[in-house]
């Protein structure tokens, strides 16, 4: 044991003395290099423009290749190509000069060419293991092709779904999306940022960009620190926690500052209290955007952005065009300029792009190492595991692979659609559409009959917002009435209907808020039609967001929901469909019944008039016209087999200090499948300083099991798994009586009590 403590703790010596000496190594290279650059070039790193009109072959005489040349770019994004990259670092590190090289940057968000699912889906794996490596492998492809930084991930906590960009985001809770955070910063960054298959990641956008007011984009935030810590920080924390090389500001204000000029956000907690080491970039024009705020003209918000802590200007260039002057006025300081400089310097540095600019650009590996087979076949691995069986009645999925299925749907046939929203550099030519996957997967054994059976919506202005950037669903210009009478006959002719139905890939993601999160109108009337015919019906639901199906879970026998899967859909969709994988996936976002509910969470306090019993009751917190009830809960999803929970267990109903308390439960297996279970922990504290969440989740396991098998599933807990900000913002735990609860999703739990004194 001593040895052990003893070897552990040179280990320890080693790595921080070795840490320390690399540290005094990178600092004195950049000291040097720092006394040699004029103010300008120090402005100069802190500019972060878009990529602008750069053609391979001339990337020197572009508007961008003339300001690298000048010293006035710190780096690029969204430039794809390891050629092109190649020739803009070979400007800069050749026509500058003090040949900085450049960072290059790109929204790799859930892959590069090989799109994996959003990360709302992602996250319903609950599987770190998975999330993390679509993140390894995002990096090798994105590193293979010239891109050393990501802006990744998104970790804004989300409570409402009318906000489109829940879709890239780990969902409602902090816990979860701490664990998600982490396993992404370490799958991108891996343990060795200086390798070249590792790139830079950036966690995004802080803070509290999923609060926004009525869920539309952009929109003003307002929150008391108690739910900001306690709710919406900790998974930004965790990826500073996890080491995580940069940090991106938000759009929205934040106590009536703008997060990128916030020195509250982006000095006193972010350095201060949390010990960031990396550096910090405002957001697409977000700086710019503070004189639409009404904080002041640029010059001014510029500075306030400054010194509040920002390090990197993205595209709108008010660093570049306003610092020297404000310099000289007395309203920013050299010192504050020296800071911002180093950490991007620092970042390059760690990077090694000093010590071979071109270490990304590696054309080989660009040839070999994107898009791979081994890749392709991650990808439809995680897509499986990242779908939610919603309902089954009649255990009809999974379907047999015999006979005739008709594939009804505008969704049935998309591949432009799969990737989802944020996939920059997916192959969408390559895309796998849900009828490609079934025919290419089930080969002649099904007979497959395909109708669109109608348009995205009928509302035209509604279906052209919904489909940017080349992600169209051809329009059928039939009247309504035509497709779905088309659709209704091939149906007739069928064992088994397929309905691929909800939203296309940009009805959700960035500026794609919704006020109504219904299926659209349109294809709600063509699912009615199909339901007429009654044969046995499957919605096969894509969306970005939770969506408001009350309707359709009351109406419509199955439902599997596969969010936009990523570049192997089709197949990821067929391997659920027809049972080769047994679905495991759990909501990590509440589906509100209708968007009055909404923001509905299933942590939520429980007031003073909590309803205690049936719905509807007069004086207590709910509504005349709908029970408090979500259509599914936090955590739900179903699968082909069963489980059955024991009653929890626990170690002991008495505790001190810091002892450790064992809860557990018997898991099994109930059904004819293999499959796997997110056995899910929460707590709640009865009586605390400040009121408590009715639950909070704490822990989950992710357990596969053969039909028959039993296991014990246990969780050891501590009193860290207790704390909670209180009134003082200090993070602590209180004495008293604590319920434990384990269970399939936050609704359904069992649960014991413990009393935990100090
Ligand atoms: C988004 C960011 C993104 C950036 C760069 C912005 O519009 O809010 O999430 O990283 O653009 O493309």
């Amino acid at each position: 044991m001593k040895k052990t403590f003893l070897m552990f703790a040179s280990l320890c010596f080693f790595a921080t003395s070795y840490a320390q000496k690399s540290d005094a190594k990178m600092n004195a290279f950049i000291d040097a290099l720092m006394k040699k650059m004029t103010l300008d070039e120090k402005i100069g790193q802190l500019n972060l423009p878009g990529s602008g009109d750069i053609v391979t072959g001339q990337a020197g005489n572009s508007d961008i290749g003339k300001k690298i040349k000048a010293g006035e770019v710190g780096g690029l994004f969204n430039i794809k190509g390891e050629a092109k990259i190649r020739a803009v670092q070979k400007v800069a590190v050749e026509e500058s000069r003090l040949k900085i090289p450049l960072i290059f940057g790109m929204d790799v968000i859930h892959g590069y060419e090989t799109e994996f699912p959003i990360p709302l889906g992602l996250s319903c794996s609950w599987d770190m293991n998975l999330i993390k490596k679509s993140a390894t492998i995002a990096a090798s492809e994105a590193s293979a092709d010239g891109i050393c930084w990501t802006f990744s991930p998104m970790v804004d906590i989300a409570r409402d779904p009318r906000w489109g960009r829940i879709a890239e985001g780990a969902g409602e809770d902090p816990y979860l999306g701490s664990q998600v955070a982490k396993a992404m910063v370490e799958g991108y960054q891996g343990n060795d940022l200086s390798k070249n298959n590792t790139i830079m990641a950036c966690v995004k956008h802080y803070a509290l960009y999923g609060a926004a007011e009525a869920g539309r984009d952009y929109n003003t935030v307002d929150m008391s620190r108690i739910r900001m810590f306690n709710e919406y920080l900790p998974p930004y924390k965790a990826a500073v926690d996890a080491g995580v090389g940069s940090l991106m500001t938000s759009f929205n204000e934040v106590d009536g500052v703008p997060a990128t000029a916030n020195k509250f956000l982006l000095t006193d907690v972010l350095r201060k209290i949390w010990g960031f080491k990396g550096f910090v970039v405002s957001d697409y024009t977000s700086v710019n955007e503070m004189v639409a705020h009404g904080i002041g003209d640029l010059q001014t918000v510029s500075a306030k952005a400054l010194m509040a802590g920002l390090d990197m200007d993205m595209v709108g260039e008010g660093f570049l065009t306003t610092l020297k002057k404000s310099l000289k006025e007395g309203k920013v300081t050299q010192a504050q300029i020296d800071f911002a400089c180093r950490k991007i310097l620092e970042a390059k540095y760690k990077l090694g792009l000093f010590a071979d600019p071109y270490k990304y650009c590696n054309e080989e590996r660009s040839k070999t190492e994107i898009f791979t087979d081994a890749n392709r076949k991650a990808s439809r691995e995680i897509a499986a595991q990242s779908f939610v069986l919603l309902k089954n009645q009649g255990n009809i999925l999974p379907l047999k692979k015999s006979g005739t299925i008709a594939l009804i749907g505008p969704l049935a046939d998309s591949k432009m659609n799969m990737p989802g929203t944020w996939a920059v550099a997916a192959r969408y030519d390559k895309a796998v559409s849900l009828l490609q996957g079934l025919k290419e997967t089930l080969g002649d054994k099904v007979k497959i009959l395909t109708a669109q059976g109608s348009n995205l919506s009928y509302d035209k202005t509604f279906e052209n917002n919904a489909q940017m950037f080349g992600k169209t669903i051809p329009e059928d210009t039939r009247p309504a009435s035509e497709m779905i009478a088309e659709a209704v006959n091939i149906a007739n002719q069928s064992d088994v209907v397929v309905a691929a139905l909800g939203e296309s890939a940009e009805m959700s993601g960035e500026s794609s808020s919704r006020s109504n999160i219904d299926i659209p109108d349109a294809q709600q009337d063509l699912l009615k039609a199909l339901l007429h015919t009654g044969k046995p019906l499957v919605l096969v639901l894509f969306t970005g967001r939770p969506l408001t199906i009350k309707w359709e879970n009351d109406s419509v026998p199955a439902i599997l929901n596969v969010w936009f899967p990523g570049t192997e859909a089709g197949y990821a969709i067929s391997d659920v469909l027809f049972g080769d994988v047994n679905p495991s996936g759990k909501l990590t976002t509440t589906w509100p019944q209708n968007v009055g509910q909404i923001p509905l969470y299933y942590n939520h306090k429980n007031t003073g008039r909590p309803l205690e019993g049936k719905w509807f009751q007069k004086f207590r917190s709910n509504y005349l016209d709908v029970s408090n009830d979500p259509v599914y809960p936090f955590g739900y999803g179903l699968s082909y087999t069963t489980f059955n929970y024991s009653d929890v267990h626990l170690s002991s109903n008495s505790l001190k200090g810091n002892q450790t308390l064992t809860a557990s439960v018997q898991l099994t297996n109930t059904g004819t499948r293999k499959g796997k279970e997110v056995v899910q922990l929460y707590i709640h504290d009865v009586v605390r300083s400040i009121t408590p969440p009715v639950k909070e989740l704490k822990g989950f396991q992710k357990i596969e099991l053969q039909p028959g098998e039993t296991k014990t599933v246990s969780f050891q807990i501590t009193p860290n798994d207790l704390k909670f900000y209180n009134g003082n913002l200090k993070y602590d735990w209180e004495p008293g009586e604590f319920q434990i609860m384990i269970g399939t999703n936050s609704r359904d739990v069992k649960s014991a009590n413990v009393n935990w004194s100090k």
